[in-house]
């Protein structure tokens, strides 16, 4: 099984958590799209989505799925998502396909958050993958000043806007061990719109990906 069948088999997996009726929401990326693809076959199951990018909400749209702005749609029951990075304690860096923000505002917004991935995501510390953070145009130079006197080596992503118009600064060189708080010192630079660490709200379930089929993880 290559990285990609493994992706779609952790996608098939989480169509188990989807309730009848339900709204729920979608991540983004390659992992999140076969999750959107599997969901067609179920379509009539549930009522609506919520999508955490532009991109997710057209393929849904595609698929003939109801796509509902968030603030229509109430508490959702379910989040499906893929991830760069998780630790043991289901702790995630996100934000490779640069939609972060909206992904962290969807997690929030749901009752059960089920990440899914393929195998190579899993890690025991933090940081290799560099981390992503959305600033606002005006203080990238600020923002990328203060996350060097942290250790860190941020790195423009070039030609890159976010949905909320943003940019992203990829940051390199992290060793992450106290995911929580460093994700609350992030959130507190000026200028930060969203950090990538989901640790405040982590993933509830993993769901990963392996060449002999999907496994399921909780916290550690
Ligand atoms: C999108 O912004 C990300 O958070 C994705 O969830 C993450 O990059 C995983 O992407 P893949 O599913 O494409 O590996």
């Amino acid at each position: 099984m290559n990285q990609d069948q493994m992706k779609k088999a952790a996608a098939e997996a989480a169509l188990t958590y989807v309730e009848a009726g339900s709204i729920i929401g979608i991540g983004t990326g390659s992992t999140a799209n076969h999750f959107i693809d599997l969901l067609a076959g179920i379509k009539n199951k549930v009522d609506a989505t919520v999508a955490s990018s532009i991109a997710s909400a057209e393929r849904l749209q595609k698929h003939g799925i109801r796509v509902l702005d968030l603030n229509e749609a109430g508490q959702l029951s379910l989040y499906v998502d893929g991830a760069d990075e998780s630790n043991h304690h289901l702790h995630l860096v996100k934000g490779g396909g640069g939609a972060l923000t909206r992904e962290k505002i969807v997690a929030g917004a749901s009752k059960t958050f089920v990440c899914i991935a393929d195998e190579t995501k899993l890690v025991d510390t933090l940081g290799k993958f560099p981390l992503p953070i959305e600033v606002i145009p005006m203080a990238r130079e600020v923002v990328a000043r203060y996350l060097k006197n942290l250790g860190g080596n941020p790195i423009l992503r070039a030609g890159f806007t976010t949905d909320n118009g943003n940019l992203i600064l990829d940051v390199h060189g992290l060793h992450i061990r106290d995911a929580a708080n460093f994700e609350s010192e992030l959130n507190n630079i000026p200028g930060v719109v969203t950090n990538g660490i989901f640790a405040l709200r982590p993933a509830d379930i993993l769901i990963l990906g392996t060449p002999s089929g999907a496994k399921t993880l909780k916290a550690s």
